[in-house]
């Protein structure tokens, strides 16, 4: 199969080379007009508004699965199935349990479900390349994608978009939940990312660099180094902090504050490195998407006083879990 974060050096390199144009700016923004935009406001946020009030995470947790879904290119008219599909994506989330007993009853569900999403998955592959691979859909451009005379099988298409989904999914979640917890928390922040749209995206990458959803990032050693004095030795595992890294006040000047007029610069929210997210153009389009649509339709929308404010929590897929909110 092809599962990117699994492989190393040069087949890694040249797997990352036939797959980067999928991923850049030109083919994300079209996706942005013909499904990303339409997916999140007419299906999600639109049927939310006369409720005037309600919790931003449940339809966080769900909007990220359904844009990559839309960008696969799986029939549109089956809502039932889409459904399906976000089951199974969720029960292979919930794969991993701590609870030894839960462990063995997840493990099974989240492997069945990811045979049941393979095998969906790759009859779409098949008829995308039977009917000339020519939409502009993220298969029928992985179809087409060549470099160095070496192209995808079915397979490996098969492999990679299924491994998109944990890649794209509680990420895109977590981080949408971060950008709006900030926000709401901010009202005088918010209400100028309304007026000026162009700041949207400031507010996202401050949000990425403020509070990472992953946290920390292992690697290992490929030689003997040192680091500020302390002495790595080869074949070390090395756990390297991206909430200290994106808080280093050597970097980031007045690191701990929250402030997206801060100038653009990297940090390491989206990793590091030849392995550095693929997708995050794909995953600051949904969210720019998300928020704007929120501040089209959603007036004055504000945390419910009557409700528990959010949190920013978790060790290693940080987010808020509820975000309870109203709007006029
Ligand atoms: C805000 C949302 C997201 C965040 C914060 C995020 C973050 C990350 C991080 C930290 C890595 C690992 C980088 C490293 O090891 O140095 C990564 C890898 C990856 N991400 Fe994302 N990601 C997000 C959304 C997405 C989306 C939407 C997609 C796909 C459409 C995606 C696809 C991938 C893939 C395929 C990899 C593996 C790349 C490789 O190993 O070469 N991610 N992401």
């Amino acid at each position: 199969g092809l599962i990117l974060t699994a492989m190393d050096g040069d087949a890694h390199k040249s797997m990352r080379n036939l797959l980067q144009p999928v991923f850049m700016p030109d083919t994300v923004n079209r996706w942005k007009e013909t499904r990303i935009d339409r997916v999140i406001r007419e299906e999600y946020i639109k049927p939310m508004v006369p409720a005037k009030g309600g919790d931003l995470m449940d339809f966080a947790l769900y909007f990220p699965i359904r844009v990559i879904y839309s960008l696969i290119g799986f029939p549109e008219d089956r809502p039932e199935q889409i459904e399906q599909y976000a089951a199974w994506a969720l029960a292979i989330l919930a794969g991993p349990q701590v609870d030894p007993e839960k462990a063995a009853a997840a493990r099974g569900a989240a492997m069945d479900a990811a045979q049941a999403l393979y095998d969906v998955v790759k009859v779409v592959v098949a008829e995308r390349r039977a009917a000339g691979a020519s939409g502009d859909d993220l298969i029928s451009r992985l179809i087409g994608v060549e470099y160095q005379g070496r192209s995808l099988d079915d397979h490996e298409i098969t492999t990679f978009v299924r491994s998109l989904l944990p890649a794209a999914s509680e990420t895109t979640t977590r981080t949408f939940g971060t950008l709006m917890a900030l926000l709401l928390q901010n009202p005088d922040v918010l209400e100028r990312v309304r007026n000026d749209r162009s700041l949207v995206n400031k507010a996202i990458d401050e949000a990425v660099r403020f509070e990472p959803v992953a946290t920390f990032k292992v690697r290992q050693a490929a030689k003997d180094l040192e680091i500020r004095g302390v002495p790595i030795p080869k074949g070390a595992m090395v756990q390297c902090i991206v909430t200290s890294a994106n808080r280093d006040e050597d970097a980031f000047e007045n690191a701990d504050k929250f402030d997206i007029d801060r100038k653009p610069k990297p940090s390491f929210g989206f990793g590091f490195g030849p392995h550095m997210c693929i997708g995050q153009f794909v995953a600051k389009t949904e969210i720019n998407c998300a928020l704007n649509a929120i501040l089209d339709l959603m007036p004055n929308i504000r945390l419910d006083p009557d409700k528990p404010g959010p949190q920013i929590v978790g060790a290693q897929l940080r987010g808020p879990h509820y975000l309870h909110v109203l709007w006029d």
